[in-house]
């Protein structure tokens, strides 16, 4: 089960959007890493109020001025965010996750960086699709591990990996399978099949999965997310799933993920390189905050992904009507729209390009794949003022450029 959406229903903005007077004034790094007359459309942050229910979860201990070392239902209260997300599992998946195989961290590049080092040794590959998250590349190149590419590549059916010529690419030293599902950037949502097959790869190879799920909740069109450790206690044995509300529920801030073993072993030897004192545990507001989220949110949740659904429409449909050069596929899930500006024109980078002339801040296409500076992520979780502003600017741009 996913939460429901009912699109064009338009309650959501109308009490959730922000205005730009509203988002100038926050201190997050959205609205502040670029000068004011830029709309920001990058980082994977957006636009509206927080869900009712976790803004209250976190009143409570700031009223009380209760800020000691946090416990909740007679635990340490890190054990409330591993309970509540395998509450969550087996609600919307029917996926039974055991709260004691889950450690609570503050953040899912934290997880990965450590995931990397705990399951392969310096030199061994790491395999991840690209286009990619960027700290992925990181996580691979900072430990001193290789890069081993498996392509999303654009076909008529969307967004494709092919597995005969990732095998091509195998060496005996790769020990580890990043994968991102929804995928970031491309918005792809893996079908049964597909993951099966990975399954299948990982199994032949040996490989541990680092499944990082953090867009599950954001999905379209009445697809379902189908986390790669429900797949069975074959998966089990091997992946390690990564989550957290942040992405959903708009609190980045909060610092609040989890890490969820699918065996004992697997988490045994994630111990035996990092300890839990060196994971540290995580803050009161981000604990309540993520136990309300995962609880109580899903109205918000459900307004959010009708209002999100329309977006995307809108966004799809105006760039298909006005801008018929930008090639792009309308994501599955997430927020975030991959789009190929290579028939543009251009001069430079589509992000300078934009940046300069249109006042636009996207994410820079060269971020997830080395040679892709023509190519550009937009963030359309905003509200329909601030998206119709970010398109109107980009044709503006484009029309000035073709002159
Ligand atoms: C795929 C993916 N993983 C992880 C993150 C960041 O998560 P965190 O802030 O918990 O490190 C993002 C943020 O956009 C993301 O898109």
């Amino acid at each position: 089960m996913n939460i429901a959406t009912n699109p064009g229903s338009g309650d959501f903005a109308a009490r959730f959007a922000l205005t730009k007077e509203q988002l100038l004034a926050r201190r997050n790094a959205k609205w502040s890493q670029y000068a004011p007359d830029v709309i920001p459309a990058f980082v994977a942050d957006m636009d509206f109020a927080i869900a009712p229910e976790i803004q209250a979860a976190i009143r409570t201990p700031v009223e009380a001025e209760d800020y000691g070392y946090p416990m909740r239902d007679g635990q340490k209260a890190d054990r409330a965010v591993a309970a509540a997300f395998s509450r969550r599992m087996a609600r919307l998946y029917d996926w039974q996750v055991d709260p004691d195989l889950t450690l609570v961290l503050a953040d899912l590049v934290q997880a990965t960086f450590a995931a990397v080092m705990a399951f392969s040794e310096p030199g061994n590959g790491v395999i991840v699709q690209e286009p990619n998250y960027p700290p992925f590349r990181a996580a691979v190149a900072d430990c001193g591990r290789h890069f081993v590419p498996m392509p999303m590549a654009m076909t008529d059916e969307g967004y494709r990996f092919d597995l005969a010529e990732l095998e091509a690419r195998m060496t005996p030293d790769v020990r580890i399978l990043i994968l991102c599902n929804p995928q970031n950037p491309t918005g792809r949502v893996f079908s049964r099949a597909e993951l099966e097959a990975l399954l299948a790869f990982a199994e032949t190879h040996d490989l541990v999965v680092i499944s990082d799920e953090i867009h599950s909740d954001l999905i379209f069109d009445g697809r379902q997310h189908l986390p790669f450790g429900a797949l069975g206690l074959r998966a089990m044995a091997r992946c390690v799933t990564l989550n957290s509300a942040t992405k959903s529920f708009n609190i980045p801030g909060l610092r609040t993920a989890v890490m969820s073993f699918g065996s004992a072993d697997l988490k045994d030897r994630f111990e035996c390189r990092f300890p839990s004192r060196v994971i540290g545990s995580v803050n009161t507001l981000g604990i309540d905050a993520t136990v309300a989220a995962w609880d109580l949110g899903d109205d918000w949740l459900s307004g959010l992904l009708d209002h999100l659904q329309a977006m995307r429409d809108h966004m799809a449909a105006r760039i298909r009507a006005e801008m018929p050069a930008i090639r792009f596929r309308a994501p599955e899930s997430t927020y975030l729209c991959w789009l190929d500006c290579n028939d543009l024109g251009i001069e430079g980078s589509a992000f300078d390009f934009f940046h300069d002339e249109a006042r636009i801040a996207f994410s820079p296409g060269e971020n997830f794949r080395p040679d892709a500076a023509k190519m550009v992520r937009l963030n359309f979780a905003t509200s329909k003022e601030i998206l119709d502003e970010v398109l109107d600017r980009m044709v503006a741009a484009l029309r000035r450029n073709a002159r």
